[in-house]
């Protein structure tokens, strides 16, 4: 990005943009933001399927309100942040026009309600006073908006009174109340504008929330989070576009898993192992997780063998190499790192398979015996201990 503080021109505009308070200045600091988030998502290379990566643009670039659904830890909020951003770096390829494309992240929580994502009320000075949601926040920012894992809270209820709205048309969503002001009622609506409006409307006296052509409403949604998901009903689940974010395969995980791998001399045994893992998970379809869900596993047990190797005291007296001198081989040293592994598994993935009905832990204890990935004694500690994980 080039330093807009080079240019004396743009620096006195915004200079003077910001002591205006100035929407400009607004836009340019949003721009910083996503900017920066930017630098973080340049820095993961998706392996996804060319086909897949197209539809999640095209169904922004043509349609308002996009969910991407798959397991957990598939990409999909990663793969949001990067297409938002790459629309916002060339919007025509898109049809749009907007200049300067952001959006607002919100990950919905299970009390959410109506009245935090649309509209709600607070006291102030012993007075009702209404407050805009998230929704309406970003509507009057221009804002695309983004509920990342939609899954857990209850976006039936907390829509419920916009499906309307979702599907092109004017609804109520509630009262505006404000200090020394009428009480006028709100509206959720639409324009043919790019951008979104707020209007004030004389007759009858009322506010006007109007997404833009442009706007977006995007979510993700994890769809195997065991029994603790909240199920989203037909009637909203068809005011969105779905896009399905299947699992990398496991010759796409074997290059991601690569990356997360540090130690050189163990590079070969950590793809091989946790990408076995990775692939007794996809064997056993409910049981399908993403990536994501396994990427620290190589930084646990290299934490884990530099730890050892601190602790164990070496012939020379020097404990940073004490382990490294140990052959790989070594029966002791084999058994510690299958211990590692175990552990590495239980913490990333222990909360996901503690919820498990029994039926679908076994079948997966039997997918991970014939993988080879874990040992049948480790296995058998990581069932033990998941008991603990059962909320
Ligand atoms: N296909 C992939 N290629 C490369 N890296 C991936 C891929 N899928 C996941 N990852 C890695 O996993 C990390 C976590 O993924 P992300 O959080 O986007 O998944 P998610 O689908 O949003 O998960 P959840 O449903 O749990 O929110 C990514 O930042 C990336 O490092
Ligand atoms: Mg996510």
């Amino acid at each position: 990005m080039s330093n807009p503080f080079a240019d004396t021109e743009a620096f006195e505009a915004l200079r003077t943009a910001a002591l205006d308070g100035d929407e400009a200045f607004e836009r340019y600091r949003r721009r910083e933001a996503a900017s920066a988030r930017r630098q973080v998502a340049r820095l993961v290379e998706l392996q996804l399927s060319a086909r897949i990566e197209r539809m999640v643009e095209v169904a922004i670039a043509a349609s308002r309100a996009v969910l991407l659904v798959g397991p957990p830890g598939t990409g999909k909020t990663e793969i949001l942040e990067q297409i938002v951003d790459r629309i916002d770096r060339d919007p025509a390829r898109y049809g749009f026009t907007t200049e300067g494309i952001d959006a607002a992240w919100v990950t919905p929580e299970e009390e959410w309600t109506f009245e935090k994502l649309v509209l709600g009320e607070t006291v102030e000075d012993g007075e009702i006073r209404s407050v805009e949601g998230d929704l309406l926040q970003a509507i009057a920012k221009n804002q695309w908006l983004v509920l990342d894992e939609t899954n857990r809270a209850d976006m039936d209820r907390v829509l419920g009174g916009v499906l309307t709205w979702l599907s092109g048309k004017k609804v109520r969503v509630g009262s505006r109340r404000a200090a020394g002001e009428p009480i006028v009622p709100v509206y959720l609506e639409w324009t043919d504008q790019a951008e979104c409006q707020v209007r004030l409307l004389d007759t009858p006296p009322s506010v006007e929330y109007a997404a833009g052509a442009e706007w977006r409403l995007l979510g993700t949604y994890n769809a195997v989070d065991a029994q603790r998901v909240f199920r989203m009903g037909q009637a909203l689940s068809r005011r969105f576009k779905h896009v399905p974010v299947p699992p990398a395969s496991p010759q796409d995980f074997e290059r991601i898993i690569a990356g997360h791998v540090s130690d050189e001399d163990r590079l070969e045994w950590f793809v091989d192992r946790v990408t076995r893992l990775y692939a007794a998970h996809l064997s056993v379809e409910d049981a399908q997780i993403g990536p994501g869900l396994l990427i620290d596993v190589p930084a646990y047990v290299e934490k884990g063998l530099q730890m050892a190797s601190y602790d164990r005291p070496s012939v020379e007296g020097d404990n940073s190499s004490a382990l490294a001198d140990v052959s790989p081989t070594d029966d002791s040293e084999d058994a510690f790192i299958e211990e590692l592994l175990a552990e590495a598994y239980l913490v990333s993935v222990g909360n996901l398979v503690a919820k498990y009905e029994p039926d679908l832990l076994d079948e997966l204890g039997m997918s991970i015996a014939r993988s080879e990935s874990l040992t049948p004694a480790n296995w058998l500690w990581v069932k033990e201990n998941l008991h603990a994980m059962r909320a």
